[in-house]
């Protein structure tokens, strides 16, 4: 074998598992393999999981915060303001190199596939470019998915739709579209009726920003959902943010939720920005904002969290690490149950791989030997601790290495230096 990682605990709650990877693909899991590998590694009891998703994110604006200045009301729409002054100074070269940075930080946190929008409302194309070079130069290590997403309104927007349709052309796997920006309800739904015919006659996943705000009335989803039975795409749509769902009225929502799992429509809830962005226009008490995560997984409906912004117009914060993104979205959802903080660890690895339709991704043999060693016993205590990536290994080859967390105490009037883990 290439490499045997021995004595793992698996998310599922396994544990004593070696996995033997042979070629790149995980050749054999069980307890106690008689295999031996060209280089073995002891996990220890800790806990191996396949790697992170993130199924949202923003790649073409992230580590740009401050240019051309920083956001200074926080807001959602302050936001999409200073992304329009920004756009017209984007370089090529600047984003790329911005990108590629960022996609350093995924890999040394165990995330290893990441769905990025990409904006295609600058007639130039040139983040389009930019993104389509950066997934060439990390495909060796991080699948980047691309999604072509009108910012500024596919139909709000003139020439929107056909800079879509080039970016497609160019190599952009999915399709996005932003209906609660354009100009009214009616235009949100032709907008939705409009991505999703143009997504089935060419065979694409669809990936739509829905309902991004507080209007209990902005109910996209619902058009989303129906235009997804209606053309047959279930299981390759997902609706993003869907944050008016936490402001809906229950009756309506029960209506809802039923037709969004029938409909086989995926939600992506992305906590970090949902609780910073939405509920700005209350008061007291303020609204979460963030969509109905633990309802919509009741109902049986694919629910993953995305990191959204890290460093940008919209969110000066965040680093790539999708424990952080779990660890807010568990506590905005309030979903403190055991079970319920493990859907969440779910939501950022499992959920997010079918949401994005990877290949190979799971640790059974035949498998991608994608995985991460976590310095954690469980998904919960990953969770709990924002555990360090001990190892993070692709296709078979450790890509990213990093020591057990430990710190060494020598305190006055304690018996004597001692060396822990921190928290376990
Ligand atoms: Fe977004």
């Amino acid at each position: 074998m290439d490499l045997v990682v021995r004595n793992a605990t698996l998310p599922d709650g396994r544990h004593g598992i070696d996995i033997a990877i042979q070629d790149g693909r995980i050749a054999a899991a069980g307890p106690k393999l008689p295999q031996a590998g060209a280089r073995e590694i002891d996990a220890a009891g800790d806990l191996v999981t396949p790697p992170f998703v993130d199924a949202h994110f923003h790649m073409d604006a992230t580590l740009s915060y401050g240019l051309p200045r920083v956001n200074q009301s926080g807001t959602l729409l302050e936001g999409i303001a200073l992304w329009g002054e920004l756009k017209p100074q984007l370089r090529q070269e600047a984003l790329i190199e911005r990108a590629m940075q960022y996609c350093d930080w995924a890999v040394a946190r165990g995330l290893l596939a990441i769905r990025s929008h990409v904006d295609i409302c600058d007639d130039r194309l040139l983040a389009v470019e930019a993104l389509l070079e950066v997934r060439r130069r990390v495909a060796p290590y991080i699948d980047l998915q691309l999604v072509a997403f009108p910012q500024d309104g596919v139909l709000r927007r003139p020439g929107a739709f056909d800079n879509l349709k080039r970016a497609i052309g160019m190599g952009v796997d999915v399709v996005g579209g932003i209906p609660h920006f354009e100009r009214t309800m009616a235009d949100g739904a032709e907008s939705v009726r409009l991505l999703c015919e143009f997504a089935a006659e060419r065979g694409l996943r669809v990936d739509m920003h829905c309902d991004e705000s507080d209007d209990p009335m902005s109910r996209h989803i619902e058009t989303l959902a129906c235009e997804t039975r209606r053309l047959g795409m279930q299981g390759r749509v997902a609706g993003s943010h869907l944050t008016s769902m936490h402001s809906m009225d229950n009756y309506y929502v029960s209506k809802l939720l039923p037709l969004i799992a029938e409909s086989g429509v995926a939600a992506i809830a992305n906590p970090l920005i949902n609780i910073t962005l939405q509920g700005r226009h209350d008061t007291y008490p303020k609204r979460r904002g963030m969509t109905r995560v633990p309802e919509l997984m009741a109902a049986g409906v694919d629910v993953a969290f995305g990191h959204d912004c890290v460093m940008d117009p919209w969110y000066g914060l965040g680093s790539g690490d999708m424990l952080e993104v779990a660890h807010m979205g568990l506590h905005v959802a309030q979903m403190t149950g055991q079970a319920a903080m493990h859907q969440c660890f779910l939501a950022v690895t499992e959920a997010p791989a079918r949401i994005l339709g990877l290949e190979g991704y799971g640790l059974e043999p035949g498998c991608h030997a994608d995985l991460v060693v976590l310095d954690a016993g469980s998904t919960v205590e990953a969770i709990r601790l924002r555990a360090a990536r001990r190892v993070v290994v692709r296709r078979g080859q450790v890509v990213s290495e990093a020591p057990r967390s430990a710190s060494s105490l020598n305190l006055p009037g304690r018996p004597s230096a001692v060396n822990f883990r921190l928290g376990r």
